[in-house]
């Protein structure tokens, strides 16, 4: 009986390998704090009004995943990247997130951002080996919302003939060259953000805090919830008043449904 589960469980492993090749993970953290640190530092310096806060996403993962499906990305000395084709809806670039220092990206975004200069060093099309040195401004543009990296190693001598080695690639999205480079905003950061709301300099999804649905205290109508609350002695509730009152604030940028939801949790709690 064991023996047959442990060839079940056998079987099914190697059949999940098979269909989905081993991916090595990269440091998504990293990468997202990084890029939204430095959008956030150019959004600040250069007065961008619409530096959107970049958020992970999976389609884009295996996107780079196809476009590079016939490609050796655990060789670095594989120039297979040469034939990369840059998307109409997204665009790509490479770094190193085993550095966590880099020296040219710091100094792009940093010290001296500059659209000027990021529309000089990069074109539509994808140069090969030249462009790796400065391919990471893709990451500036600041109407793309998405981004979503996979592991791929390269050392190669490009730009500035230093030999230079980055173990992810990245696709920025959800706009092509055109689009991403006319759709730039001057003013206060954070305040032309269509559909979303500026927090801390950059636009993130959904409304803002202070347009969260007003709070329903006890005597106001409606909703089951509300009903069993009133059942209740209002000394025996007061604590769980303050922990819906925190919990309310603490989440910032949710509906009315997220403070129903966690009434309904905290009855059944009490209960
Ligand atoms: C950004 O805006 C501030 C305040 O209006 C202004 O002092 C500063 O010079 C602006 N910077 C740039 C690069 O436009
Ligand atoms: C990290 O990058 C900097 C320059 O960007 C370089 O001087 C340094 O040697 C790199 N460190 C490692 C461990 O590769
Ligand atoms: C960058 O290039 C795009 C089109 O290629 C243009 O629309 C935009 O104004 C340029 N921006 C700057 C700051 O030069």
């Amino acid at each position: 009986m064991i023996i047959r589960n442990i060839h079940w469980i056998i079987m099914i492993t190697s059949l999940i390998s098979i269909v989905k090749p081993e991916e090595k993970p990269v440091d998504k953290k990293l990468i997202l704090d990084r890029y939204n640190e430095y959008r956030r530092s150019f959004a600040r310096q250069l007065n961008v009004s619409n530096m959107w806060e970049l958020e992970w996403d999976e389609n884009l993962v295996e996107r780079g995943i196809q476009m590079t499906s016939s490609y050796d990305r655990t060789n670095s000395d594989s120039e297979d990247f040469i034939h990369l084709v840059q998307g109409s809806d997204c665009r790509f670039f490479f770094t190193d997130t085993a550095n966590k220092t880099l020296e040219k990206e710091d100094w792009f975004f940093i010290k001296y951002p500059s659209f000027e200069m990021a529309n000089m060093s990069l074109k539509d099309d994808w140069k090969g080996p030249q462009q790796l040195y400065s391919s990471h401004i893709e990451a500036i543009y600041p109407s793309q919302k998405k981004i979503g990296c996979i592991s791929y190693l390269i050392a190669a001598y490009g730009g500035q003939s230093k030999l230079q080695t980055f173990d992810a690639f990245c696709l920025v999205g959800p706009h092509g060259f055109a689009e991403s480079r006319a759709s730039i905003k001057f003013g206060p950061p954070g305040t032309d953000c269509t559909d979303g709301h500026g927090d801390d300099g950059l636009c993130v999804l959904g409304p803002g805090p202070q347009t969260l649905a007003p709070f329903k205290w006890d005597g106001d109508d409606e909703e089951g919830g509300t009903k069993k609350k009133k059942k209740k002695k209002k000394d025996e509730n007061d604590e769980e008043y303050d922990l819906v009152l925190i919990l309310t604030n603490a989440v910032r940028g949710s509906g009315i449904s997220v403070v129903f939801g966690l009434l309904i949790m905290v009855f059944y709690w009490i209960d």
